[in-house]
């Protein structure tokens, strides 16, 4: 792969939705590049085969697996438990684990799984990680997004789809929300040694990739997909670059939407409440 041939020896990453796709090969290329790897998977067969495959592959056996459902909080906050107990250093924490859906599923905690697994997990997650990711600076967050991101605004109304659910705006949505996390984390970070950036990957041909819908001619590889993701975690003269947008490595602009402070501030004390790092607020009855 050009220009990320970087050494990540020493380097702790974590790549939820490890098992397939983009978060596979994403793994895949971490583990050639000598990285210390965390998987995040939420079914143990499907994790246990994806870290025998990569051992198998790259020769890496500092491979583990961690098991998460990253659209339930309890599950997240489990994980990040065991991250934060376990493991003295974390350096790149990518944000990957993805879903479509063709129509509205809630969680058990009551939230529609795309919004879930692409917004108030890698949310809670992120936040819960941060005070290991700072101590082991310099660090890097990276958010897979989505250019469907364009497709849609913030509704705060229809957050949930509760009003309309829409087979890609729903999922459009939530990969706005990923963004503007992105973008308002970044200006907290600044000076902290932890960046944050978020990409889209390419149309792929992965199992997202497969959604009817998508015209397969079009797509590219699941490797392919891995190449912007591992250049953000790995290239040098990153180190610093913060809250931006990338596609096919390189920065450009995301939607007009998606530098709206006013609505990214109410998204981020949403998520707050949401994710239970804030208290909710009791209504008073009088
Ligand atoms: N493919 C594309 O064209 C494309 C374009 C733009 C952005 N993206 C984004 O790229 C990321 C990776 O997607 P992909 O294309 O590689 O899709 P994929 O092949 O379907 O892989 C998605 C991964 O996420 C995992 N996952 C799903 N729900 C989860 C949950 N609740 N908890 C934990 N893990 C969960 C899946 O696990 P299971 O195997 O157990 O289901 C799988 O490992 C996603 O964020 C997606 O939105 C993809």
């Amino acid at each position: 792969m050009q220009n990320i041939l970087t050494d990540m020896v020493g380097k702790t990453c974590l790549v939820t939705g490890a098992n397939a796709g983009i978060g596979f090969e994403t793994a895949k290329g971490l583990a050639t590049l000598g990285a210390d790897l965390i998987l995040v998977c939420r079914d143990s067969h499907r994790g246990e085969e994806a870290r025998k495959q990569l051992i198998q592959d790259t020769g890496n056996d500092r491979i583990d697996l961690l098991i998460a459902d990253m659209s339930l909080m309890d599950s997240v906050r489990n994980l990040a438990d065991q991250v934060n107990q376990n493991y003295p250093h974390l350096h790149v924490l990518i944000n990957n684990a993805g879903v479509m859906l063709s129509k509205r599923q809630l969680t058990a905690e009551g939230y529609e799984i795309q919004y879930a697994v692409h917004h108030l997990g890698p949310f809670l997650l992120t936040h819960l990680l941060l005070d290991k990711l700072k101590a082991s600076s310099p660090a890097r967050i990276i958010n897979i997004t989505s250019k469907m991101h364009t497709m849609n605004s913030i509704d705060f109304d229809n957050l949930q789809a509760e009003k309309k659910f829409g087979p890609f705006k729903t999922y459009a949505a939530s990969k706005l929300a990923n963004i503007m996390f992105t973008y308002s984390l970044a200006e907290r970070l600044e000076g902290t040694g932890v960046t944050v950036n978020c990409l889209h990957p390419g149309v792929i041909g992965s199992n997202i990739g497969s959604t009817p819908g998508f015209i397969k001619v079009f797509m590219k590889s699941p490797h392919k997909g891995a190449e912007t993701p591992l250049y953000l975690a790995s290239a040098p003269e990153l180190e610093v670059m913060n809250g931006k947008y990338f596609m096919d490595k390189k920065p450009l602009a995301s939607s007009e939407e998606s530098y709206d402070k006013t609505v990214a501030a109410k998204l981020w004390d949403l998520s707050m409440v949401q994710t239970g790092l804030k208290e909710r607020k009791v209504e008073s009855a009088a």
